[in-house]
């Protein structure tokens, strides 16, 4: 016997702006066939001018914990993942918590990035598993669109704004990697590439700075670290490619999901893609992927799943569940 964290309830939001790529063919000299043939984005949304990153994650946190059929009292910990909170502090967790009307427990933020939600999966594991917390709303979500250089086509184009969040539950399972939950994660940084991608501002420097990122160099280290560190997660689950349902990928470009899935030796029929109607939304993709591929019927009871996200730091890390 050996407990589990298993996913028992998934949902989403997104904010009511859609932005079509053709919007920004009016103020940049870029063209939606430019955006959609190296990006893959055909849209993504953006927050309201009053709508903040613990908006879209309350929201997002109650459609998981209606699909949960729990309530925040049943609630122990919340591990938000974002890297655009709300205020310098509190965590935008602890907004969340008291949205939620959660008096009891304890909820933190988690920052990596792109990578965040991969980081805060494992964290949640982690808390699970030493007993800390039974069951942890562990959420994505960013407003990204806030840290965009309007003037720069080869950033502003790409990510976008919304939130997903999962109920994970300890439950027992025989220790095997027939279990439902968390099988393995695997966890990486090396913060010798920070100038790959990075925000020139922050809270010590004293203003908020704007996304800069050398687009063509992240997608370098890409596909070799997203497919090397699945492997590692499969590896530590005793599974390979061949026992995988769904790549949930982190979505920031169609060609490093495609890349990556090839490397992996997987058909693209094995991944849930959504990069076309959301862009890039950080830490917030993957909780997305994960809701968007349920409700389409993709991601069933029992399928593996493979997760992986690359992003500043670099940081990087992937996630082997069983849904
Ligand atoms: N419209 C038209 N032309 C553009 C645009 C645009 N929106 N943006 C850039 N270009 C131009 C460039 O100026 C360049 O022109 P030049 O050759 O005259 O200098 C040309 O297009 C090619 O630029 P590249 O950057 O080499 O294009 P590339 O094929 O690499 O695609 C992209 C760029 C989409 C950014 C890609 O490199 C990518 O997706 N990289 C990875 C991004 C990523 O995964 N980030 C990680 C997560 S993000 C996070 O952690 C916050």
């Amino acid at each position: 016997m050996a407990g589990r964290s298993v996913v028992v309830g998934v949902g989403h939001y997104l904010p009511e702006r859609v932005v079509p790529n053709a919007e920004f063919e009016k103020t940049l000299d870029t063209t939606d066939e430019w955006i959609r043939t190296r990006s893959g984005i055909e849209r993504r949304h953006f927050a309201a001018e009053d709508e903040t990153t613990s908006d879209l994650a309350t929201k997002a946190a109650k459609a998981a914990l209606a699909d949960a059929g729990l309530t925040a009292d049943d609630i122990d910990a919340i591990v938000l993942a974002t890297s655009t909170a709300d205020l310098t502090f509190p965590s935008a967790a602890t907004m969340v918590q008291a949205r939620l009307g959660m008096t009891r427990g304890f909820a933190f933020d988690v920052q990596a990035v792109c990578a965040g939600f991969v980081f805060a999966l494992s964290n949640a594991n982690a808390l699970i598993l030493s007993g800390q917390a039974k069951r942890v709303l562990v959420i994505g979500a960013e407003t990204f669109s806030r840290i965009m250089d309007w003037t720069d086509r080869s950033t502003c184009v790409l990510f976008g704004d919304g939130a997903g969040a999962l109920v994970l539950e300890e439950q027992e399972g025989q220790g095997t990697a027939q279990d439902r939950g968390i099988l393995a994660t695997d966890l990486n940084s090396d913060g010798r590439y920070k100038d790959l991608l990075y925000v020139d501002g922050g809270v010590s420097t004293q203003s908020t700075g704007h996304l800069r990122m050398q687009g063509n160099q992240v997608f370098r280290h890409a596909v070799e670290k997203l497919a090397r560190t699945a492997e590692v997660a499969l590896e530590r689950a005793g599974l390979t490619g061949d026992d995988v349902d769904w790549i949930v990928p982190h979505q920031a470009n169609i060609r490093i999901i495609q890349g990556t899935a090839k490397k992996m030796g997987l058909p693209m029929d094995n991944v849930v893609v959504t990069v076309q109607d959301h862009g890039n939304t950080s830490a917030a993709s993957i909780p997305l992927a994960l809701s968007v591929g349920k409700q389409r019927g993709q991601i069933k009871p029992g399928d593996l799943i493979v997760t992986e996200a690359i992003g500043g730091g670099l940081a990087w890390g992937a996630v082997a569940l069983r849904w």
